[in-house]
């Protein structure tokens, strides 16, 4: 996709692995300056490095646990104290772990609905002062099952149904201010942190993620590139009238039933 975001000022949270790291790097190959934000300083070194020898924008990584609203509201007022408002934010840090309700404390559950759903509001809410107006674009990562309850999810169930509403809600009150939010569902992506930590601990094999794929109405996995892609049009000129969306990239996973 030859879609040019030279001078944009694009947040990544959670930017530092699997789908977000994805689209930062999508971001950067499009002349971005990137901030990524994660809790473990290895990933932010290692993404800093993929980010400088892609991109030719200027990039930042930040420490910081979605959880804490005090510590992501200095990530985002570093960032834009160096490079001036945010053009595209991406809300993206998950947890996951499968359990069945029954099993499940109350603080595991309460641990996912805190990084996802949580996590989502402190992003957007801390980044609202920061944002450009007009024209910021907002996404923040769903998935399949924030639309369906899938079995062993129902902590993610909850927090993801959660995140689309937080979309919906802000394309309402911040659309005044010409700020657009949207969500991107990604389906059942091939070498994500989501799909090695879900499929095998549920009896699956190793071929757990083309056992499942099968499943796929397109017949196949997504790759990190099918949701970059995703993001870059939304971010787009080519995206400018969308907002409060939910954009699934899943091969029409999410209409089947979904079996982890
Ligand atoms: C049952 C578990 C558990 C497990 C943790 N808990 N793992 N319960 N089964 N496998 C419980 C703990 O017992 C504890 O409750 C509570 O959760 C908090 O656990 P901690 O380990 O203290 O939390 P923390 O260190 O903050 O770790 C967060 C985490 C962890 C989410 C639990 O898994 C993590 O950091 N994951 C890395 C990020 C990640 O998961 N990425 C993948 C996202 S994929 P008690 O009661 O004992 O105190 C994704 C997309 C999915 O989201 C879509 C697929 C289609």
């Amino acid at each position: 996709m030859n879609i040019d975001f030279s001078n944009a000022n694009v947040f990544v949270a959670g930017g530092t692995s699997g789908i977000n790291l994805g689209i930062a790097l999508a971001f950067a190959e499009a002349g971005a300056n990137v901030g990524v934000m994660s809790r473990k300083q290895a990933n932010i070194d290692t993404a800093l490095t993929r980010l400088r020898a892609c991109g030719r924008g200027w990039f930042a990584g930040y420490a910081a646990d979605v959880r804490y609203p005090e510590q992501v509201e200095k990530a985002l007022t570093d960032f834009a104290r160096a490079r001036g408002p945010i053009t595209v934010l991406v809300s993206g840090a998950a947890g996951n772990f499968p359990a069945l309700a029954r099993d499940l404390s109350p603080n595991g559950f309460k641990t996912v609905v805190d990084i996802d759903l949580m996590g989502t509001f402190n992003v957007m809410n801390r980044a609202y002062p920061l944002l450009k107006k007009p024209g910021a674009c907002l996404i923040n990562i769903s998935a399949p099952q924030a639309c369906q309850a899938v079995a062993y999810q129902i902590h993610a169930n909850a927090a993801k149904a959660g995140v689309d509403q937080v979309t919906r809600t802000l394309a309402k009150e911040w659309g005044s201010d010409g700020i657009r939010v949207n969500s991107i569902t990604p389906g059942l992506i091939a070498g994500t942190e989501g799909v090695d930590r879900l499929l095998p601990k549920n009896g699956a094999s190793e071929d757990s993620c083309a056992d499942i794929a099968r499943q796929v109405p397109l017949g196949r996995a997504g790759q990190i590139r099918d949701v970059a892609n995703a993001a870059l049009f939304l971010a787009s000129d080519a995206g400018s009238y969308i907002s409060g969306a939910v954009l699934p990239v899943d091969g029409a996973w999410g209409l089947t039933e979904i079996r982890l």
